[in-house]
């Protein structure tokens, strides 16, 4: 009798290949081999001083027990505030639910919108979750391609042609993964007259929000007429630095909001009590960590853009958000998947390959330059060295 009776679902859910791939990697560094890590988003900067003692301080104080469901009013007041000043989007805390993490959002605004055979717009390449949500949730992929000639922004007019009667839910991700494209506030301003009046939710992943180096990011849900149809999925992992924290939160219509709320109780309960006080000071306390980390990502952007630029067999175009570096492999004659496996076993760099983010994806690399610039220095140089070798 076998003991795998497992439910249909799983297998219709997919996986996500940056911790795959640092899970190689772990494997190969514990054989003795020296790696270089790019495959892993996330601020290699610690939570800044004062967020963590603001959550070190709510232990003192007895921030122990479980919290509303929801989310810790103050929280989700200071969210509303923070809304406001960053996104431009006037809210207030009832339409914020506080998850555990950025992550959670996407999952319960699946569980809450999307039914079988409803369609489902969204980036290729892209994050992976939301082609795994559409899968395990056995709605109807509709992806949309996301191209380098267009600066790595989707085509809104290739969008209209995707809308149909149909279409229950589109997401944006901007800045994006892992193109670091960024849609203009004129992009943001035609998609919301293409999905106008026509009863289709928007996902607004705004999570590399604060992660921008040009260009102007606007929030659709600033629109009047598209806020209550936007569910904006926003957290403290990237632009605070706080992955391991598990803290983020999602703001939608009030009703939504309710609904997101029963998926939490039916689930978390709530987030731990203390994170969310740290959150508190993360988003009304001083924000120079974020300036800080920034700039710091900003001169490895122009190390890593550059150096990859001038490998021969490699052309990569500068983005204008997040900390990704998407560079076209094409010209060193090998798919994406082949050319990650290649430099992670031959050159000790782990990198994800492009195709691993959607079809649209193949031909190209993710690296995170979530990393110092020696290792990034030292990583280029062990790429062009490999990739010369199979030139
Ligand atoms: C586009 C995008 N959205 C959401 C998340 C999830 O963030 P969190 O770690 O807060 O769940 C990530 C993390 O990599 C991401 O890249």
């Amino acid at each position: 009798l076998s003991i795998n009776r497992f439910a249909d679902r799983l297998g219709r859910l997919g996986g996500e290949s940056a911790f795959e791939m640092l899970s190689k990697a772990k494997a190969l560094e514990a054989q003795g081999k020296s790696i270089i890590h790019f495959e892993i988003g996330e601020p290699d900067f610690n939570t800044p001083r004062n967020v963590i003692e603001a959550g070190r301080k709510a232990l003192d104080n007895g921030f122990t027990h479980y919290a509303a469901a929801q989310g810790y009013l103050p929280l989700r007041e200071a969210i509303a505030d923070y809304a406001k000043k960053y996104k431009n989007v006037s809210t207030s805390a009832d339409e914020v639910v506080v998850v555990p993490g950025g992550k959670p959002v996407m999952y319960y605004t699946f569980m809450a919108l999307v039914s079988a055979g409803d369609e489902v717009i969204y980036p290729d390449p892209g994050f992976p979750i939301y082609k795994n949500l559409i899968g395990f949730l056995e709605a109807v992929p509709v992806p949309i391609g996301i191209r380098e000639e267009n600066g790595f922004r989707l085509d809104v007019k290739e969008l209209k042609s995707k809308i149909t009667s149909k279409t229950k839910l589109i997401i944006l991700n901007s800045p994006a993964n892992p193109t670091g494209g960024v849609l203009t506030p004129g992009d943001i301003d035609d998609i919301a007259e293409a999905v106008k009046d026509k009863g289709i939710y928007v996902l607004s992943d705004e999570i590399y929000e604060r992660i921008v180096y040009d260009g102007t990011v606007k929030s659709i849900a600033s629109i009047p007429y598209m806020k209550d149809w936007t569910i904006i999925l926003d957290g403290f992992s990237k632009a605070y630095a706080m992955t391991g924290w598990r803290l983020g939160y999602g703001i939608m219509n009030k009703e939504l909001a309710a609904k997101m709320t029963d998926l939490m109780i039916n689930s978390n309960s709530c987030v731990a009590t203390f994170t969310q006080i740290a959150g508190i000071e993360a988003l009304s306390g001083p924000q120079d960590a974020v300036c800080e980390m920034v700039s710091q990502f900003r001169k490895r952007r122009e190390v890593i853009v550059n150096g990859l630029d001038s490998i021969k067999g490699i052309s990569c175009m500068k983005t204008d958000g997040a900390f990704y570096a998407f560079p076209n492999i094409t010209g060193t004659g090998m798919n994406s998947k082949e050319l990650a496996d290649y430099l992670l076993n031959t050159a000790g760099v782990a990198v994800l390959s492009g195709s691993s983010f959607g079809s649209f994806g193949e031909g190209y690399l993710r690296l995170s330059y979530a990393n110092s610039i020696e290792n990034i220095e030292a990583a280029l140089e062990r790429i062009e060295k490999a990739v010369r070798q199979i030139l």
